[in-house]
């Protein structure tokens, strides 16, 4: 019995030395000195020997398990030491690597166009006012002087909420509200501008979208004439786009406007000498359209043509931002991905 106690011992702790995680100890100290483990039955069977024996064996059975135990104890702070070191090793920090920065918001590029025009606006002295985007068919057509078979009045053309109310088309809707609410409040002349969104049932493409945005601009004053307008388009153009940019009137109809004319600027890509972007004609197309505020309209808002003129104009604020930043599609702008708007 006493070899085969001494047998266990040394199985016993090669066994442990050859173990690397806390799972192997265990399993190792419940085959040896567990319940049914093999020191346990070896002392079961002590029950067969002399009364001398007895003792003998079991203080050397009580030895070996001592040993067991204590290489059990060493061994597991061997595995203890080893799983920190390996801890530390992996959660190691290198401060020497960059950083991961948080991402930052930007402007969308037409609240930057909207703004910057607004503020060239707001320096020449003009009231920046804004008006619903649900209008009344009377303010969106009948008082701007729209004939009832007007193509752009069908039900093809205008989203209509009812008969009598329809998404805005246009900004020019905000004339008609100022000039009726100046007329009420004694507030004549008038200077102001007007931006916002737009709708018209338009299939979507790299240039139109269901939804768009406009800038609305109307001066009401005594003496006012072509030459102003023509003038203070000029003037914001250069503002806009740099000192370089011209500007071309082409005659144009307008129901709300008599005379009335379309504003191309220069191409922005050539400056004004020819590329395949303008077709080589050093003009980029249709910036604006304006005029001199229909005598009709000044009527309808009740403000007397003999006494007062006006001019005004309406300007697509996607196209504006298409051309400055060289924008080639307007989905771009609608379509809120992040790589595209991180780039203002
Ligand atoms: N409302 C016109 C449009 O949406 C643009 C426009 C033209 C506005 C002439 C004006 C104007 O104020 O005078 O096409």
């Amino acid at each position: 019995m006493k070899e085969q106690l001494l047998k266990l011992k040394s199985e016993a702790l090669n066994r442990l030395k050859e173990c690397n995680d806390n799972d192997s100890i265990e399993k190792a100290r419940i085959h040896y000195l567990g319940k049914k483990g093999e020191l346990t039955s070896i002392l079961r069977s002590m029950g067969s020997l002399s009364a001398e024996e007895r003792p003998k064996m079991g203080k050397i059975a009580n030895e070996v398990r001592a040993v067991i135990e204590a290489e059990i104890q060493s061994m597991k702070e061997v595995v203890r030491k080893k799983e920190t070191a390996e801890r530390v090793k992996s959660e190691t920090l290198d401060i020497t690597m960059p950083g991961r920065s948080p991402e930052v918001g930007r402007r969308h590029p037409l609240m930057i166009v909207k703004e910057e025009l607004e503020s060239v606006f707001m320096r020449m002295g003009y009231d920046v006012i804004s008006g619903p985007e649900i209008e009344t068919v009377q303010n969106n057509f009948d008082d701007l002087n729209a004939p009832y078979d007007h193509p752009s009045r069908d039900w093809s053309d205008t989203f209509y909420i009812s008969d009598e109310l329809v998404l805005r088309t246009h900004t020019s809707p905000v004339e008609i509200r100022v000039m009726k609410e100046a007329v009420k409040e004694g507030k004549l002349p008038i200077r102001m501008v007007s931006t916002g969104r737009t709708f018209r049932f338009d299939d979507v493409d790299d240039t139109h979208s269901p939804m768009f945005h406009q800038m609305e601009c109307l001066v009401v004053d005594k003496g006012v004439t072509m030459a102003n307008l023509k003038d203070s388009i000029d003037q914001f153009v250069k503002e806009l786009f740099g000192n370089s940019m011209k500007t071309r009137f082409r005659p144009h109809n307008f129901p709300f406007t008599e005379p009335s004319a379309e504003v191309d600027v220069s191409c922005p890509i050539c400056m004004g000498k020819g590329c395949p972007s303008c077709n080589g004609t050093g003009w980029s197309m249709e910036l604006l359209g304006c005029g001199m505020t229909h005598p009709n309209v000044l009527r309808n808002c009740g403000i007397d043509p003999e006494i007062y003129s006006g001019y005004a104009f309406g300007m697509g604020i996607d196209r504006v931002a298409m051309v400055k930043y060289g924008i080639p599609n307007i989905r771009l702008l609608f379509e809120n991905d992040v790589r595209f708007l991180k780039q203002f």
